[in-house]
């Protein structure tokens, strides 16, 4: 672990990640590059260009779920802030923190639990440094502890304090979704391990709706979640020293009814052999082939009450918008 500095003494920002390699971008190149249906992992999009065409994509009118679940938590945080008791709030996959401010003003509040701390992790240090600043000049006295690191990796990296600090652990924007179903439910459970008794989870899940809003979603048009998509090729092509030609793919989002999950794809407009230096290999992509880069699965309310049970947590509430577009929920740990 390495200790970054910080010119504020209400911060401490711990790196696990050192560079590309930590981020397990090669590995995930090789694996993922060299099969015959070919797939990149999610977490690399988040360079600094992809937290800053992430954060574009919220504002989108296409992109209904940040909206969504921003007005959920307005109209619920102080109820979630006093069932909980909550004076502690670990996020994961923080971003830059924007809905996180609701949390923190319903447990700052007067006749709140309280706010002593704030724990973001992210595998972007950028947005976890800059989040960190803003917010302990926007919080007098809130301590935060941010930590860079790779959430299937270093969930026990997270800093406890002695005692009993009553916590929520939150993971918004749908970000679960991002996982395929058996990973999915490993880090449930691996957060559910985290939680004492008293702690709970809070959950963002976008909840499936129809297709054409939902594809519109992934799709926008302005053209910012393609320049989004295509970025992990500018990734690959600065860390792994590769040659992707970014104008040679498209931008390709569909709603998969079967497993009910978006999908979003790369593919290549013509044939296409790129070398990726740093690895030494060769990677040949054919006219129209594809390569997938997301998902981002849409739930019910029994799927997700489904998932909780095989990772060991339990549902204790549910707040959905008047267009079930969206849901938050909280869950506890079954003892
Ligand atoms: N919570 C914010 C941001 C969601 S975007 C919101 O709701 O708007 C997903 C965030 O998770 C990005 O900031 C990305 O850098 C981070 N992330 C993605 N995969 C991750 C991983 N494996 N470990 C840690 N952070 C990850
Ligand atoms: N967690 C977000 C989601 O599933 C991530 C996301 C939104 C995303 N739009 C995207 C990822 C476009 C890749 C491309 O909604």
């Amino acid at each position: 672990m390495t200790s970054l500095f910080t010119c504020d003494a209400s911060i401490t920002i711990d790196s696990h990640l050192d560079e590309a390699h930590e981020r397990g971008l090669a590995d995930d190149v090789l694996d993922g590059l060299t099969r015959p249906f070919k797939e990149l992992p999610p977490k690399h999009f988040y360079d600094e260009r992809g937290c800053e065409l992430f954060d574009a994509i919220c504002e989108l009118p296409e992109y209904y779920p940040t909206r969504t679940e921003r007005a959920l938590l307005q109209a619920h945080a102080v109820e979630i802030a006093r069932e909980t008791g909550a004076v502690e709030l670990v996020e994961l996959g923080s971003g830059s923190a924007s809905k996180t401010r609701v949390l923190l003003d319903a447990m700052a509040a007067d006749g709140g639990p309280g706010l002593t701390r704030y724990i973001p992790l992210d595998v972007a240090e950028s947005v976890v440094r800059a989040s960190a600043e803003a917010l302990v000049t926007e919080y007098p006295g809130l301590l935060v502890h941010g930590v860079v690191g790779d959430f299937e990796r270093h969930l026990s990296r997270i800093p406890r304090a002695d005692g009993e600090q009553r916590r929520i652990v939150a993971l918004l924007g749908g970000t679960i979704g991002n996982f395929p179903p058996g990973s999915r439910r490993r880090l449930l459970r691996e957060i559910g391990e985290l939680l004492g008794p008293e702690d709970r989870l809070l959950l963002g899940t976008g909840l499936v709706i129809d297709t054409p809003t939902l594809e519109a979603a992934y799709d926008d048009s302005a053209g910012v979640t393609a320049e989004f998509n295509r970025n992990v090729l500018a990734v690959v092509n600065r860390e792994l020293d590769a040659d992707f030609p970014l104008d040679g793919f498209s931008h390709i989002a569909f709603f998969d009814r079967q497993h009910e999950w978006i999908e979003m794809r790369l593919r290549a407009l013509r044939p296409c052999s790129v070398l990726i230096g740093a690895l030494g290999l060769r990677v040949e992509v054919a006219a129209g082939e594809e390569i997938r880069t997301e998902i981002s699965a849409k739930f019910t309310r029994e799927r997700v009450e489904e998932d909780y049970a095989a990772a060991g947590l339990r549902l204790d509430a549910w707040y959905e918008d008047a267009d079930a577009r969206f849901a938050l929920s909280l869950a506890g740990r079954v003892s």
